[in-house]
């Protein structure tokens, strides 16, 4: 099973990137094929019709194709004012607006339809970015992704991992390898594509 992960920060010392790397470990591991994802390596402009109707930009092509390769994903996603950040708020929201009068993107939801999504969350603070996850869920089914029911938030981030970026609990391990383990099990059933 393909497994698509990334994380909604492109702060270099992010604990949601930290994160990302942990569920790749666990998910091969669990004899899943992940992929992280760097949304850092793409140049995507804030969302703007009119940009837009100039051309979609090549690296949302990318990450468009990026997306639509995999049939499971797992998102980490910071928290900002109790949601998610605008990075991942942008990001699919341009994944998922179409590509007028492309044969094969004039579909926006051709990424996103069908995708097995996890979703995680790190935070310094002692709610682990909980909240996030809630506004971010509805965005996800707007997609319509399958999001897994199995969800983990990462409190107090900042002292979370050892110094080689690995998860210091093994309490942390398991609840992150119960969410990976439920994401590869959904998409196999459900055939996603
Ligand atoms: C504008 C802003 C709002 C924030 N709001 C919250 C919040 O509501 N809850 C929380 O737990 N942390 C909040 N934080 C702190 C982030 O959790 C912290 O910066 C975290 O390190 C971001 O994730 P990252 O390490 O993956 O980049 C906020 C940070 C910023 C910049």
């Amino acid at each position: 099973m393909k497994l698509l992960v990334f994380a909604g920060s492109t702060r270099q010392a992010s604990w949601n990137r930290k994160l990302a790397h942990q569920v790749a470990e666990i998910a091969a591991e669990a004899g899943a094929q992940p992929t992280l994802l760097e949304l850092g390596d793409y140049q995507v402009p804030m969302y703007n019709a009119d940009l837009e109707a100039e051309g979609t930009p090549p690296d949302v092509m990318r990450l468009k194709e990026a997306m639509a390769a995999h049939p499971a994903w797992i998102v980490c996603t910071p928290e900002y004012n109790g949601s998610y950040p605008a990075l991942l708020k942008n990001t699919l929201d341009w994944v998922s607006s179409p590509v007028k009068g492309d044969p094969v993107w004039s579909n926006g939801l051709r990424a996103t339809r069908g995708k097995v999504v996890g979703v995680l969350s790190a935070s310094p603070g002692a709610l682990g970015g909980l909240r996030s996850q809630s506004h971010l869920v509805p965005l996800l089914f707007n997609l319509q992704c399958w999001v897994a029911p199995a969800t983990f938030a990462l409190s107090q981030a900042a002292s979370a991992f050892d110094a080689s970026g690995r998860l210091a609990q093994d309490a942390a391990r398991l609840r992150v390898r119960a969410v990976v383990d439920e994401v590869l099990r959904a998409a196999q059933r459900l055939g996603a594509p």
